[in-house]
This record gives C-alpha cells, structure tokens and sequence, in this order.
C-alpha cells in the first residue's frame, strides 16, 4: 500500500493527461499501457526483490549483491531522486495554492480565458509559488521523520478511497459535457500520424515515472518488506491501481478540454486550467474543488516522502549522518533546486538545453528513469540470473507462476527494447 501512495500521485493526475495532449492522444496511450505491461510490471518486482535480498538502499543494495560498477546504477538513482523532488514540490505548491483559489472563489466564477490568465500570472508570480514549493518540502520532511506508520498512512488510507470516488464524480461530470464526444474520441482512438521517437521517449518516461519505478524507490520501500511477503501480487497491485487512476484521470480531464474548446496540448497547465472550470460549473463546485486539490496534495505527498525516503536511507546508510541532519540536509538541496523551477515559470527566464528549468528537469527524468529501469533489468536478469527467482520465491516457498516469463523479460525484452525507445528518441 505504501507503494501504491508512492506510485499515485501528481504523476497520474497531473503529469499524465497533460503527456497524453500534447502526445496526440490515443496513440500515446496505448503506447504507455504497452510499457506499463511489458517493462512496468516485471521491474517492480525487480526493484523490490534487490530491496528485500540487502535490505539496504539503492547504492548498498547493488554493492552488496553485485560489487564493482554497479552502486553506480544506485549512484544514478538518487541523483534522479533529487531531480524528481525539486520538481515535484514545484507542482505540488501549486496544489496548496489552489485550495485557496477554490475557497476564496476566486477561480470559480470565471469563464477558461480568465482561469488560465489567472493560472499564468499565479505560476509566474515570484515569491508565492516558491513559498508554497518550501511549504510542501518541509510537509514531507516532517513525514519522513515522523515516520510513515503513524500519521500519514492512516490518512492516505481514508483519503484515498475517497480521491477515487471524486474522480469518479468529476468524470461523470466531464463525460456528459455537450462536446465531451470528440475529447473520449482523441483519448482513446489511436492517430499514428502524430506518433515520433519523441513520443516514444515521453511514453517510457510516464510509465516509468507513474509507477515510481527507475531510482530505487521500490528498493528502498522492498528493503523493509518481511521475507514472508509475496511480491508478485503486490506487484500486481500497484501496477493496476496505479494505472487505474491515471487512465481515470484522463476521462475526467480530456473530455473537459474538448467540450471547452481549450487546447490539450497546452502543457503542464493543463489539469490546472481545465479543472476549475469544470468546478464552476458544478453545484457546490468551490467545495468539490476545494476537497480535490487538498486530495491530489496528500496523493503528492506519499509519493514526494518515497522520494525524499530514498535520499535519506541513503544518507544514513553510506555517511555518517543520522536521520534528521540527513532528512533537513536533503529537503534544503531539493528546495534550492526547486527555485529556479518554479521561477522558470515566468518569473524569470531560466532556460537550460533550450527548455525552461522545470521542462528540462521533467524531461531530463524522462530520460534517467528507463535508464535507471534497463540497468536494473540487467543486474537482476544476468548479474542475479535464476537466482533471483529463488529471492523472490523466498527460496522455493512461494508461487511464482510467472517466473521464466519474468526472467526472460528482465534479459532480453526489457534491455532491448528500452534501448531502443530511448535511441529512436533521440535520433
Ligand atoms: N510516481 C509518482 C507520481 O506518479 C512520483 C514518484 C514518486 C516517483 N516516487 C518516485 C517517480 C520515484 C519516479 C521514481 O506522482
């Protein structure tokens, strides 16, 4: 379930409808649900059973059961960690501020063109976003050193259930929009046309991103897992919910986006441009808005502490730092990052590799997760071998039905075919 919380988050409901619309639609969906499948599934449990065999971080895990270079593929892990953050808690501000927006009714009255020119001048505004980025990196400090058990995982196991029922709502609402057909049409009908390598590179990089699979988040949260667990299921299960909600979160947003005539390929504004307007037109829309964002800024913060969790085990495991100096050490970095991200957004012209700081950092993500997931593939394939299906089993006392289908996955296809999605994007 902790794992579920890590791979539901911002990725899903923000990341995803947004990727989908400026991808073309349909074509981008079955291309996401393919990498899901074939590599999503396989890694996991890849990830989790290297977490569970060393019970250590990403850098330990691969040192303790390969040796040599591969800490490397841990080293990488954690830096992608950090980039992730600096991000994340960017977006995830933009929550905070949004349950204001809905209460204050400022966002709520307003046609699209007001909501998005309001969207604008917030992210661009400076000091505000910024604030609400540091806000939300000091939210998920205090989880991590107040320790997951107590607090937050009894919230996000009430709050969850009901982000669910709402996007269940908020769909419904979306889909008998007059216009929604044509939005249902361009997310679920495949136009090849519009397909390129860099729609393949984006494809593998939601997938990798929504299933918080790449760093060694899965490490971390498998290093804590009894011996007694049976892994294959939860597997299962994360990756079905995860891709439940994200697929969920594109019939509440693109239907909207058409029946509105707004622009699917508007970027990472766009659940924050559409969805207001939807709640304007809701009775009782300011409350449902309001319970939204604060539900998507409790689904990010599970996902951020998996991601700050990482940095932090790491920390305490290969330096000398306990957990707090490390949890407030790594929690500054990420924030210092996150500053030019968010003032990137208009505040001023950050720009590197010719993209503003945050796409560059989201698209650099894009890039180190699958690198992350085809090194993993390799370790846990070739370096393990069948070994690893005795990890997993716990040593032949547990089912694992699939198990030569795993391995075969984890050698061949998922190696090959990673490789190939990353090079035919960048070609
Ligand atoms: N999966 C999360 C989301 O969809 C984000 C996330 C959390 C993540 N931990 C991660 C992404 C580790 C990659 C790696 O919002």
């Amino acid at each position: 379930m902790a794992a579920a919380g890590s791979a539901v988050g911002l990725g899903n409901i923000w990341k995803f409808p947004y990727e989908t619309g400026a991808n073309g639609g349909g074509a981008f969906l079955l291309l996401y649900l393919l990498f899901i499948v074939v590599f999503g599934a396989s890694l996991i449990l890849a990830e989790m059973v290297l977490g569970r065999a060393s019970g250590q971080n990403p850098v330990g895990a691969f040192r303790s059961l390969g040796g040599g270079r591969w800490p490397l593929v841990g080293y990488l892990g954690v830096f992608t960690g950090f980039v992730i953050l600096s991000f994340y808690i960017v977006i995830a501000g933009w929550t905070i501020a949004y349950m204001g927006f809905m209460l204050d009714g400022s966002l709520i009255s307003g046609d699209a063109e007001s909501i998005g020119a309001k969207f604008s001048a917030f992210i661009s505004g400076g000091a505000t976003p910024v604030l609400l980025a540091g806000l939300f990196m000091v939210a998920t400090v205090i989880v991590v050193l107040g320790g997951i058990g107590k607090g937050i995982e009894r919230a996000s196991k009430l709050l969850m259930p009901v982000l669910f029922v709402l996007l269940l709502v908020l769909i419904a609402r979306s889909v008998s929009l007059p216009g929604a057909g044509e939005g249902l049409r361009f997310f679920l009908v495949p136009d090849w046309s519009k397909v390129d390598g860099g729609t393949f590179t984006s494809a593998i990089g939601q997938a990798f991103f929504s299933l918080s699979l790449g760093m060694g988040a899965l490490i971390t949260y498998g290093s804590y897992l009894p011996k007694t667990t049976p892994m294959p299921g939860s597997a299962a299960i994360i990756v079905g919910l995860d891709t439940l909600v994200a697929l969920l979160a594109g019939f509440m947003i693109l239907p909207a986006v058409f029946a509105y005539g707004l622009d699917p390929a508007a970027g990472p504004g766009l659940t924050f441009v559409t969805l207001p307007v939807v709640f304007s037109q809701m009775p009782a829309g300011a409350i449902f808005g309001f319970v939204f964002f604060a539900l998507l800024f409790v689904a990010a913060l599970t996902s951020a502490v998996s991601l700050l969790e990482v940095v932090v085990t790491y920390l305490v495991d290969e330096t000398r730092l306990t957990r707090r100096p490390a949890a407030l050490i790594a929690g500054c970095i990420c924030f210092g990052l996150g500053v030019p991200s968010s003032l990137s957004q208009g505040a001023v012209d950050i720009q590197i590799f010719g993209m503003d700081f945050l796409t560059a950092a989201a698209s650099l993500t894009d890039l180190l997760l699958p690198i992350g997931g085809l090194c993993t593939a390799l370790f846990v394939g070739w370096k393990l071998g069948p070994k690893s299906v005795a990890l997993v089993t716990n040593n032949g006392t547990q089912r694992f039905a699939l198990a030569t289908v795993w391995l075969f996955i984890l050698r061949f296809v998922a190696p090959i075919g990673i490789a190939y999605v990353l090079i035919s994007g960048m070609l």
